[in-house]
């Protein structure tokens, strides 16, 4: 009797230090201590007490949903056996929230972990939905850029590969920070969210000094010169400090925390990007020279490189000019907005409004 009831005494606290394990794991995961407590986590794994036992919510976007009902159904019936759990989840095409029940808490919190496994696999096999961008498309700074489409257009147009159609487009010049996956309304909110919690880093790193960039000369990333898919213009901070790149890699990693973030950075390339061949568009001759199409390629599978030799030396220095950072954008892809920038989902202003 006395065994049994140790026994028993035994499990329990077994089973509640492995709940505070988990949690604990989670919050450190989720970057829970980082935040004020009000900072919405991407999944709130609060228990709620319920006659029969407990239940929780979690915001599980509805195009990742369908992976964890799996054909048939079988996913969440394993999941819903293996951890003694029900789970209801939204219908198809419906955003809200997935409510996981069970007696007991560890229950619910081991089919919450494989909820969560599922919902991070699937998510990175779907193409980003935004990115952090500071914007550079100042009206100086896009006539410099024509200017130097035209020239590059005129010295270099015996260079293999070389077109029109692969320039960046002028209104759309920007400093990519990092790229995002936001899946629901509701997510695109905690960006929000977590985007204006930045403010006091930007404070701190940033200050009362606005951050002056100049744009000078070009670089690739890849090895050979000769066979270049994106040619960048690179980025010095006038002042000669790593200001930038210390804003940059802190606002990506106060990102890092959530499963937004489309991959692990560990120091953020800034990268402006001049010319991309993924922007390439072909002329395809039809069997008679009448029916050429502009044929637009998406997708990198077929792109093709450019000999960048030339440009290298020819613009190794040249200046764009200089500007001062003014936001930094959550942008959406493949969107325009009436200034033909991407569509801001969010933004932070980089220098503290004056007030007088
Ligand atoms: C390239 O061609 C332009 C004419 O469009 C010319 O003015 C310029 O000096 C040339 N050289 C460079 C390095 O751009
Ligand atoms: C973010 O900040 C903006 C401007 O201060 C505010 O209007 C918005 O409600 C905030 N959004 C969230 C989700 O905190
Ligand atoms: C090149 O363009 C493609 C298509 O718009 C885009 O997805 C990709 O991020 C761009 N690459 C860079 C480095 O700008």
């Amino acid at each position: 009797m006395s065994l049994q009831m140790g026994w028993t005494r035994l499990s329990f606290l077994l089973s509640h230090w492995v709940v505070y394990v988990k949690m604990s794991i989670y919050c450190q995961w989720s970057g829970y201590h980082d935040f004020p407590a009000d900072e919405p986590s991407e999944y709130d794994l609060s228990m709620e007490k319920t006659e029969k036992g407990f239940h929780t919510s979690m915001h599980i976007p509805s195009v990742l949903c369908k992976h964890i009902v799996g054909k048939k159904g079988e996913t969440r019936r394993r999941i819903e056996h293996e951890t003694k759990t029900q789970i209801s989840i939204p219908g198809p095409g419906i955003e809200g929230e997935t409510v996981v029940s069970g007696r007991e808490q560890e229950w619910i919190a081991s089919a919450c972990t494989r909820l969560e496994l599922i919902s991070s696999d699937a998510r990175k096999r779907l193409p980003a939905t935004h990115f952090m961008s500071v914007p550079l498309a100042t009206p100086a700074f896009q006539e410099a850029f024509c200017t130097f489409q035209r020239d590059v257009l005129s010295n270099c147009s015996e260079c293999r590969g070389m077109d029109s159609t692969i320039f960046q487009r002028p209104h759309r010049l920007h400093l990519t920070l990092c790229v995002l996956t936001l899946l629901s309304p509701h997510e695109v909110e905690q960006a929000v969210a977590h985007l204006n919690a930045t403010a006091p880093l930007i404070r701190d790193i940033v200050g009362d000094e606005p951050l002056s960039v100049s744009i000078c000369g070009v670089e690739y990333m890849n090895d050979d010169p000769a066979m270049v898919d994106i040619l960048y213009g690179k980025v010095h901070t006038k002042d000669g400090s790593d200001r930038l790149q210390q804003l940059a890699n802190g606002l990506v990693s106060h990102f890092s925390n959530t499963v937004f973030l489309k991959k692990d950075y560990e120091q953020v390339k800034l990268h402006l990007t001049l010319l991309n061949t993924t922007f390439r568009k072909k002329v395809v001759q039809g069997a008679d020279s009448k029916t050429s199409k502009v044929e637009e390629r998406r997708g990198f599978k077929d792109r093709e490189s450019f000999d960048a030799c030339k440009i290298l030396k020819l613009y190794a220095e040249h200046p764009f000019g200089e500007m001062v950072l003014n936001e930094v954008h959550i942008s959406e892809r493949h969107t325009a907005s009436a200034d033909k920038y991407y569509t801001c989902t969010a933004s932070v202003p980089l220098l503290e409004p004056q007030t007088e």
